[in-house]
């Protein structure tokens, strides 16, 4: 458990750490996992991220993978310790978004999926991770285009070579369990041929998804074609496809008995109602919302995240007045206070910006390098800049705060902050607001010139358009039009400021 306080300090907390948390064994000594009778929570992109995979084994799945993550997004990331939430994160630092959370709790249960159509990166990325999850899946099954186009997911299957080349190296290089998921082909003899090929690498188990590339999700499930499959290999086989015929664990058991295989794993089936792996039946889906809400605060999971889950579970519950008010919700405030879990996410946000927690919202260029001061000389070298490209000899006061654009807070263009304050400078006969828009990495910051005043806001946006848009918040906010309360109850502020940081009217021309 972490504690907080507010004297905890947000220095360096997103400190680069070596070695990892998890266990070191000894050179050359692999770990290894019991892939038989096993129940595990399928990889699934967008659900399968920490929040749910915690939930999936506190519910009783005795594996889980991540969703797939294509590699080079791994190894763009940098590997940091979150103090604050007490999780290892791998943070794309062009602009500050999580790859991949995850933490000790679930340390010898994660299995890490990976999308990849080479063998370099993939164990570049083995060594990367290694430490930190129990094992690493390539994924052979994804049926997708853009998997497709990159060679990767079900595209190594119609590769051979590759696919096992692949698998190979990873064995060879890596000190965890690898292993596979893939689809069934057409042909029955070529998929159990196939499957062998892939057993001869030295994997410890393979997932065996029973429909072909072309077969969608409705279609019934070939569990003849699994069966075949686990009585011709000689490592455990992981049945996967039976979502349609599970509600409860009991089913997950009975369709891996089907399948000839002592283990199965779940996707939709635990998209829905997560609790399927409950020895004592299924709970009630708001039950599992309010459990899933808890984590998804616990460990601040993204609100788009959270909402997209959230959203799954509702299915056709989605036109119901509470999907209705999900679907109008922005923040997670907003979405935990429709199952009464506000008060539990207002307390804990509070107490993690006081423990100075770093995200999307404090992510400036090169700021999540260890040395702040760095940071702050890019900040600054960007705003004389700007001063220089203008000639301007002398410089107005300047009025920072952190607001961010959030698109879906605005029902049309004419409501848009850059529309009501071109309005607002008409109406006060001000003259039209000046924009600069600076670029540091892939992040944009815009500065507003009005009425000799200039206008920021101190929150990185990820387009220019967005970066004019928080501006112009700023900038109405500062002349009264906006209201702070209003900020804050959509999500465009956070509640409070850190006591004595208040960034109000700090920069006085830099
Ligand atoms: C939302 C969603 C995301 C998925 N993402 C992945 C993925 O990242 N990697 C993968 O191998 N399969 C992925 N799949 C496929 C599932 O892992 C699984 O193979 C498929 O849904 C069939 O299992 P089921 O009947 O239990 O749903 C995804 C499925 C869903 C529904």
């Amino acid at each position: 458990m972490f504690t907080f306080s507010e004297t905890d300090t947000d220095h360096n907390f997103w400190r680069r750490i070596t070695p990892a948390l998890g266990a070191v064994l000894p050179d050359g000594m692999k770990s290894t996992i019991d892939y038989r009778n096993k129940l595990i929570l399928a990889p699934m992109v967008r659900v399968g991220t920490l929040p749910m995979r915690l939930l999936a084994l506190e519910y009783g799945a005795d594996l889980v993978y991540t969703e797939e993550i294509v590699d080079w997004k791994l190894l763009r990331a940098e590997r940091y310790i979150n103090e604050v939430l007490g999780t290892i994160d791998y943070i794309d630092t062009t602009d500050g978004t999580v790859v991949f959370r995850t933490c000790t709790e679930e340390r010898p249960k994660v299995i890490l999926q990976i999308g990849t159509a080479s063998v370099e990166r993939a164990v570049a990325v083995g060594k990367l991770v290694q430490d930190d999850v129990a094992a690493i899946d390539v994924n052979m099954g994804c049926p997708k285009d853009f998997s497709i186009k990159g060679g990767m997911g079900v595209a190594l299957l119609y590769d051979l070579p590759r696919a096992k080349a692949i698998l190979e190296a990873l064995v060879a290089t890596v000190q965890i369990p690898v292993t596979c998921k893939i689809r069934v082909m057409p042909d029955l003899e070529e998929t159990v041929r196939w499957a062998q090929e892939l057993q001869s690498t030295g994997i410890s188990a393979i997932g065996v998804h029973g429909r072909t590339k072309t077969e969608r999700p409705r279609d019934p499930v070939n569990e003849e074609a699994i069966a075949a499959v686990a009585k011709a290999l000689h490592i455990p086989v992981i049945a996967n496809g039976g979502s349609q015929s599970i509600t409860r664990r009991h089913d997950v058991l009975k369709f891996a008995q089907r399948c000839a295989t002592t283990s199965a794993m779940v996707a939709r089936a635990a998209e829905w109602n997560c609790s399927v792996f409950r020895p004592d039946g299924p709970l009630p889906l708001d039950d599992v919302i309010r459990r899933y809400l808890e984590l998804s605060v616990r460990y601040d999971n993204s609100p788009s995240n959270t909402k997209y889950c959230v959203q799954m579970m509702l299915r056709s519950l989605q036109e119901t007045p509470i999907g209705r008010r999900l679907l109008d919700s922005q923040t997670m405030q907003q979405i935990c206070d429709i199952w009464d879990r506000g008060e539990y996410c207002r307390e804990t946000q509070l107490r993690y910006h006081y423990a100075g927690i770093k995200g999307r919202r404090a992510c400036r260029p090169r700021t999540l390098s260890t040395d702040d001061n760095e940071a702050n000389d890019t900040k600054k070298q960007c705003v004389e800049e700007s001063n220089n490209q203008n000639d301007h000899q002398i410089v107005e006061p300047l009025h920072e705060e952190n607001v961010c654009f959030i698109r879906s807070n605005f029902a049309d263009d004419t409501t848009l902050p850059k529309s009501k304050l071109y309005l607002h400078a008409l109406r006060s006969g001000l003259g039209r607001a000046q924009y600069e828009v600076q670029q540091k990495d892939k992040l944009f910051r815009a500065f507003i010139r009005l009425d000799g005043q200039r206008y920021t806001s101190s929150f990185w946006e990820k387009n220019k358009r967005y970066a004019e848009q928080a501006a112009a918040l700023v900038c109405l906010l500062k002349r009264g039009v906006e209201s702070r309360d209003e900020l804050i109850r959509n999500g465009a502020m956070l509640p409070m400021e850190r006591p004595g940081t208040d960034a109000e009217e700090t920069e006085n021309g830099v």
